[in-house]
């Protein structure tokens, strides 16, 4: 596979085209961002362990069945992934409150919130991702109301084979985010799940080791990524 020219850079990844046309390389990338881009840092190997963990996580989901576009990897933080149509939707699955979802609403963080809530948001930087309904979806033309609830009913098992997995690693899962896209006629799991975009926490300390560190400034990001992707990824080297 050759590397091409960059196709796209977001906050935190870079997609190149390559010389095959039905994939790409998505390349996890050191620097974060929080708040909108407002709050701006690096951290390193953090683009490592992201890469890792969502790599681990792709193949867990593909391993129960769910398509996804991983492929494999290329090196220790650039993902061969499928292209695909991206939906511009952001599907947050909740099962303890925590975040906006307590501002927003009368939630206490910690609260469990069974069964899970799932929230799609629309992905937009210009707009500021704000939530939207099924009606919005659909007037805005983002997915039909069959992709919408194929997306539903994939964002609920994925969030069980995930919750089981961390619980067996002494994590929690409160909350996480997805995105899906169209390829060959299928609606399949793409972007990333990594501390980026999802919450942990240690379920014996409570400790948040994720994103939350960077965003709320809870101590030290690096060491809190490494602790993620030593219980989630098999013989990671640390
Ligand atoms: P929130 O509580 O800030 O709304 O975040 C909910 C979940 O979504 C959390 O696990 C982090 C993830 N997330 C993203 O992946 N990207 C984003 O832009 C935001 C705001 C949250
Ligand atoms: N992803 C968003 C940003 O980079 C927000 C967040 O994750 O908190 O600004």
């Amino acid at each position: 596979m050759i590397k091409l020219d960059e196709l796209y850079s977001g906050k935190a990844k870079t997609v190149f085209r390559t010389d095959n046309p039905e994939k790409l390389i998505m390349e996890f990338r050191n620097s974060l961002t929080a708040f909108d881009g407002k709050k701006k840092s690096q951290a390193p190997k953090k683009g490592y362990y992201n890469a890792q963990i969502s790599a681990t996580l792709f193949r867990l989901i593909a391993n129960n069945g769910i398509k996804t576009h991983f492929d494999s990897m290329l090196s220790e933080t650039e993902m061969i992934v499928d292209s695909v149509d991206i939906i511009k939707i952001e599907v947050i699955v909740r099962n303890i409150a925590a975040g906006s979802i307590t501002k927003k609403y009368p939630f206490n963080t910690r609260e469990k919130l069974n069964p899970p809530i799932l929230l799609f948001d629309y992905k937009s930087d210009e707009y500021g991702d704000p939530m939207i309904n099924d009606d919005i979806a659909l007037a805005l033309g983002l997915a039909t109301m069959e992709e919408l609830s194929e997306i539903r009913t994939l964002a609920l098992m994925i969030n069980s084979i995930l919750v089981k997995y961390m619980n067996d690693r002494n994590l929690l899962l409160p909350d996480f985010k997805l995105e899906f896209g169209r390829c060959k006629g299928s609606i399949v799991l793409a972007d990333e799940i990594s501390c980026d975009t999802c919450r942990f926490w240690d379920k014996t300390t409570g400790k948040s080791l994720d994103k939350d560190v960077f965003r709320f400034d809870k101590g030290n990001l690096v060491a809190a990524y490494r602790e993620a992707a030593k219980r989630i990824v098999p013989a990671i080297s640390l």
